[in-house]
């Protein structure tokens, strides 16, 4: 047996090499994608050899991705999630748990967070009854500062959930002091940033819990996924409960009475000995992985190393070729930090002598892929005009960013050739302009 799937991972093997795109740059004729997967011949082979398996839920390769991604983030407990948006619902859920007693979040209780980024690092603060406190965000770095949010503490903070945007960290050392002062949980979206630093510190070490995200466009993924990660085992318990349908018993799928009492619990008005595999302490969901997606995750997380080093290299060469570009504000690194980057994000200067709109056309036109700094200001959107929420200073910024700002990629399969035809078109553009 073992054989056979030896001879059909090896067809596998001639099969990836035989349709492997012949990768020849054409300018204005190759799509330049601002983000997507990365791909090789281990991926597809540890595809074909989980499917081989047939063990489709989650299962042993979801456990060995769980801990070796823990061990590569440096946190002691890692849950797999079905995406970077339920592991931030997890994050945020966790913190209303009965089991942090006088520390849980309660409705009404404030989290403080931006309003320019990603719709579902905000959104499990809405589901759980709380409330989003806005704050801006700078230009050229798109995170908050730490002073921004301190002037957003009011007597019903409880939390922090800020995302290092685009790859760029916050002021996340600052922001967990102010955090521990206040007596704040500090929950880092960190899913646009794995392998980011800050003062040489990963970014997601910083806070009580953090997220990734494994959606193609991101470090590293598995088609849809993610993550949520913390050393504080109660949390790490509370995750595992709330992304497991609720229940109170942590034994895995298929597992019985790792505890040694299955039969011997008593818990709220059920009877004595109720089995514990199916007592639930928690109002939960179901946003597990499957073995098939942690089995990509596997492969892809051998390679993360390197996909940092060219996020890192692309960015540098996009930064130095624009370098004094006239009309643009380019991205800075948040001082002190050493970004992994997710994307290279432009805002045109309001004064530029042309828009934001022309820009991305002409690079539209000619195969170069754009995209949005996500919702731009969130609190202009149809979904949140109506939520309760508090925005503290003016969203200038953010505002800014929803008229002026988009990004161009780095990812991993970006070619020296591509970015400088991105570079030379941008610089073309600004030409005729000026
Ligand atoms: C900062 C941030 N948070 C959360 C998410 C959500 O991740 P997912 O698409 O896996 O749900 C994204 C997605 O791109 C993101 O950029």
């Amino acid at each position: 047996m073992t054989d056979r799937k030896e001879l059909v991972l090896d067809e596998v093997r001639r099969y990836h090499q035989e349709t492997e795109p012949s990768g020849e740059f054409v300018p204005g004729t190759t799509e330049i994608w601002p983000s997507g997967a990365v791909l090789d011949e281990a991926d597809r082979v540890a595809l074909v050899e989980a499917a081989l398996t047939m063990r489709i839920a989650a299962g042993r390769s979801s456990r060995k991705f769980e801990s070796a991604f823990a061990r590569r983030l440096k946190r002691r407990k890692a849950h797999l999630t079905n995406s970077g948006s339920s592991a931030n619902l997890l994050a945020v859920s966790a913190l209303t748990s009965h089991l942090l007693e006088d520390r849980r979040l309660k409705p009404g209780d404030e989290v403080i967070t931006v309003a320019a980024g990603f719709p579902t690092t905000v959104n499990p603060i809405l589901q759980n009854g709380l409330i989003p406190v806005f704050v801006d965000v700078d230009l050229t770095t798109y995170n908050a500062t730490a002073e921004r949010v301190a002037r957003a503490i009011g007597p019903k903070t409880r939390g922090i959930i800020l995302a290092h945007a685009l790859g760029n960290p916050f002021e996340v050392a600052e922001i967990a002091q102010l955090a521990t002062d206040h007596d704040l949980f500090l929950i880092e979206d960190n899913c646009d940033a794995v392998g980011s630093t800050y003062d040489g510190q990963l970014t997601g070490t910083f806070g009580d819990m953090t997220t990734v995200s494994f959606y193609p466009a991101h470090h590293l993924t598995m088609g849809e996924g993610g993550c949520v990660l913390t050393s504080n085992l109660a949390l790490a318990r509370i995750v595992e409960s709330l992304r497991d349908w609720g229940r109170d018993c942590w034994c895995e799928p298929g597992e019985n009475d790792k505890c040694l009492k299955r039969f011997q619990y008593q818990m709220g008005t059920l009877p004595a000995g109720y089995d514990h595999k199916y007592i639930f302490s928690h109002v939960g969901y179901n946003l597990k992985a499957t073995d098939i997606q942690a089995a990509l995750g596997l492969t892809q997380l051998d390679k993360l190393d390197g996909f940092i080093e060219a996020r890192k290299n692309n960015w540098r060469r996009l930064r130095e070729g624009l370098d004094g570009a006239p009309g643009l504000l380019l991205p800075e690194a948040t001082p002190r930090s050493d970004p992994s980057w997710f994307g290279f994000v432009i805002t045109v200067d309001p004064e530029a002598p042309f828009k934001r709109a022309e820009l991305v056309d002409y690079l539209e036109e000619r195969k170069i892929g754009t995209r949005r700094l996500f919702a731009g200001n969130l609190t202009r959107h149809p979904a949140y005009i109506d939520q309760p929420h508090r925005v503290v200073g003016e969203l200038t910024n953010s505002d800014i960013i929803t008229e002026q700002t988009f990004w161009i990629g780095v990812y991993p399969a970006l070619t020296d050739e591509m970015l400088d035809y991105m570079v030379s078109t941008i610089k073309e553009f600004l030409a005729a302009r000026s």
